[in-house]
């Protein structure tokens, strides 16, 4: 069932969440598929309704630090990491407590766990409603681009959710910073908005990006098919091949088609601009729906041009490697 913000439909999903239901809700960062992270079935549900291979652990949620405390060890930098970026799109990696109550099966059997208190209104309403922690990966098909609007979560899951609040389009557009703070170097497992540069300070030192192409990746996400549209991707495109569309970020007056004629004289279903601006915030929120809208079997493929490597386009450049590799 799809229900729009209300203090009912808040109550609602509350009340089915302790029952063991699952429902999409929308974060600042991209729409979660939420369950009881205290229940093992409700947990297993989530990992049905994905098809999501059961080596792939999921993030908690909390409505509080004091509540993540309960399930993690913090480290006195990871408390002073928290308490600067949370409520926000950072994922923290932390060694779980002795008898955390959490599900074996969302933490896939490891000895950490990911935790993160989310700054969206909606979904802070609903962890304070429900009084649980939410295990919440993003709501689509596993393999799939993540959701940024509800319209999404119902064409990738359908009925295999009981409720998706639908709130519009995800302010952030992209997942989460995942930070491992497990071990006493802070490592990003995953770019998100929260860059290292942001981090930097707080750190008193850069972390690194460990992208998990070695032998022995700290996140097993980073190994798994992710992020892929049907369509081939191309990147740092510089002009536009017979039958592509294009993906394009900032200005497109120097771009030709290969075939002949301007990329800006494509028609709209063939063309969409990140940001015409060339705002990388702006391109993160758009990224993964106007993936989307391209991924049609009327495009051969999808051209997309280079996203500077800086800031958050670390972020947007990461999905896209993903995307072209899918
Ligand atoms: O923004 C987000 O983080 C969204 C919203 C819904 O909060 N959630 C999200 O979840 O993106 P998901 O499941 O799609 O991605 C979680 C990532 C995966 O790459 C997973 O492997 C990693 O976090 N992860 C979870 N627990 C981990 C752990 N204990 N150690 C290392 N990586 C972990
Ligand atoms: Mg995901």
């Amino acid at each position: 069932m799809i229900v729009t913000n209300t203090p009912q439909s808040i109550e609602t999903i509350a009340n089915a969440l302790r029952e063991g239901k699952l429902a999409a809700i929308p974060t600042e960062t991209v729409y979660g598929l939420a369950a009881n992270a205290l229940d093992e079935e409700a947990v297993k549900r989530i990992f049905k309704a994905k098809g999501r291979p059961a080596i792939n652990p999921l993030i908690i949620h909390v409505s509080s630090l004091e509540q993540a405390e309960q399930y993690v060890d913090f480290s006195e930098t990871a408390r002073e990491v928290a308490e600067h970026f949370w409520p926000g799109p950072l994922t923290l990696i932390l060694p779980q407590k002795k008898n955390c109550p959490i599900a074996k099966t969302a933490s896939a059997g490891l000895t950490t766990l990911a935790v993160r208190m989310p700054s969206s209104p909606i979904a802070q309403n609903i962890l304070k409603a429900a009084k649980l922690p939410l295990a919440a990966p993003s709501a689509n098909k596993s393999g799939e681009p993540s959701p940024t609007t509800p319209q999404h979560v119902s064409q990738s899951l359908g009925d295999h959710v009981d409720f998706i609040l639908a709130a519009g389009k995800c302010s952030a557009g992209l997942e989460s910073t995942v930070l491992d703070l497990s071990e006493d170097i802070a490592v990003i497992l995953r770019p998100g908005h929260v860059t290292s540069d942001d981090l930097e300070p707080v750190l008193g030192y850069l972390p690194a990006f460990d992208k998990g192409d070695h032998e022995k990746p700290k996140s097993p996400g980073q190994t798994l098919r992710h992020y892929a549209p049907n369509l081939p991707i191309r990147l740092n495109a510089v002009d536009v091949k017979k039958g592509e569309a294009l993906l394009a970020f900032g200005s497109l007056k120097f771009m030709g088609i290969e075939t002949g004629g301007y990329a800006k004289d494509l028609p709209t279903e063939k063309l969409k601009n990140l940001s015409d601006a060339g705002d990388l915030h702006e391109a993160a929120a758009n990224l993964f729906s106007m993936l989307r809208e391209l991924d049609c079997p009327d495009n051969s493929g999808i051209a997309v041009m280079s996203i500077p490597h800086h800031g958050i386009g670390l972020a947007i450049n990461d999905r896209l490697e993903k995307a072209a590799k899918g």
